[in-house]
């Protein structure tokens, strides 16, 4: 199939959930590409391949270079590309410099960002000068050192309230799709059902237009923390470890590397 457009994500709001992951390298993108809408080059990356604390120490040249590693690797999905920390919040147009570097040098066809309402005006700028916008509201992990941690929102009517002007400010705004974090269900019910653009959910209910998850999360890959909206797809921990034990011993031994791993010469 053909790669994906932007486009063609926004339509399939009311036809079918949108399926998305999120990728950070070739061998994982490739696994992927036949089976998601979208792949998101998120700036998870920095906690989930680099140990960070948080999203906020990733760079411009860390997403294009992981960009490009993951258009390497897909020929269907669309490819988003997360903006990361300190890229796009002093103005829309240090937004669209930064936004069509990443376009340009890895080919990818969207960027997203973290925003609501003073986001709007940039969301605005971008996509109406050739950039599609993922937007992103509710839990926003960029913001963690002002609104304080990583917890489920909307119980009250006042996080209810700016949840929900966020997201109608970046539809208004034009994006393409928004990603909806960390939110309880009935207010994620009402912004899909009132939003042209269809809604990705992360831990914001089955109501959502589409889902969206960290693949090293829905693969088990760490073995630490697992959030209420994470689901185990596989247990890759244990697998990795029991291989990699399995390895140690066996070169110990000297069982490993036999003679069918062994070149030889003939005499
Ligand atoms: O960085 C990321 O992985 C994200 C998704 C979880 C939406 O922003
Ligand atoms: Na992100």
């Amino acid at each position: 199939r053909r790669r994906l457009t932007p486009s063609a994500i926004q339509a399939l709001k009311g036809e079918r959930p949108i399926v998305s992951l999120t990728a950070y390298t070739t061998p994982i993108a490739r696994l992927l590409d036949p089976h998601v809408d979208f792949l998101l080059v998120g700036d998870s990356l920095g906690m989930v391949l680099y140990g960070m604390e948080s999203t906020l120490g990733v760079t411009l040249e860390m997403m294009i270079a992981h960009g490009q590693a993951v258009m390497r690797g897909t020929s269907a999905a669309c490819v988003v590309v997360d903006m990361p920390f300190g890229s796009y919040q002093e103005s829309r147009e240090q937004a669209f410099r930064n936004a069509a570097r990443i376009l340009k040098e890895t080919g990818c066809s969207a960027i997203k960002l973290e925003g609501g309402t003073e986001m709007a005006e940039t969301v605005d700028f971008l996509s109406s000068r050739g950039i599609p916008v993922l937007g992103h509201v509710g839990l926003m992990p960029q913001l963690v050192n002002t609104t304080g941690g990583y917890r489920s929102l909307g119980r009250t009517e006042r996080e209810a309230a700016k949840i929900r002007r966020d997201a109608k400010a970046i539809d208004d705004a034009g994006a393409f799709a928004i990603v909806v974090e960390g939110t309880v269900e009935p207010l994620a019910r009402e912004i899909t059902a009132s939003l042209k653009a269809p809604t990705i959910g992360i831990g914001a209910s089955p109501a959502c237009d589409g889902q969206i998850l960290v693949s090293d999360d829905m693969l088990g890959l760490f073995n630490d923390f697992k959030p209420r909206f994470v689901k185990h797809f596989a247990n890759l921990a244990p697998q990795i470890s029991a291989a990699v034990e399995a390895y140690a011993a066996e070169v110990k031994a000297r069982s490993f590397p036999g003679p069918e791993h062994t070149f030889t010469v003939k005499s």
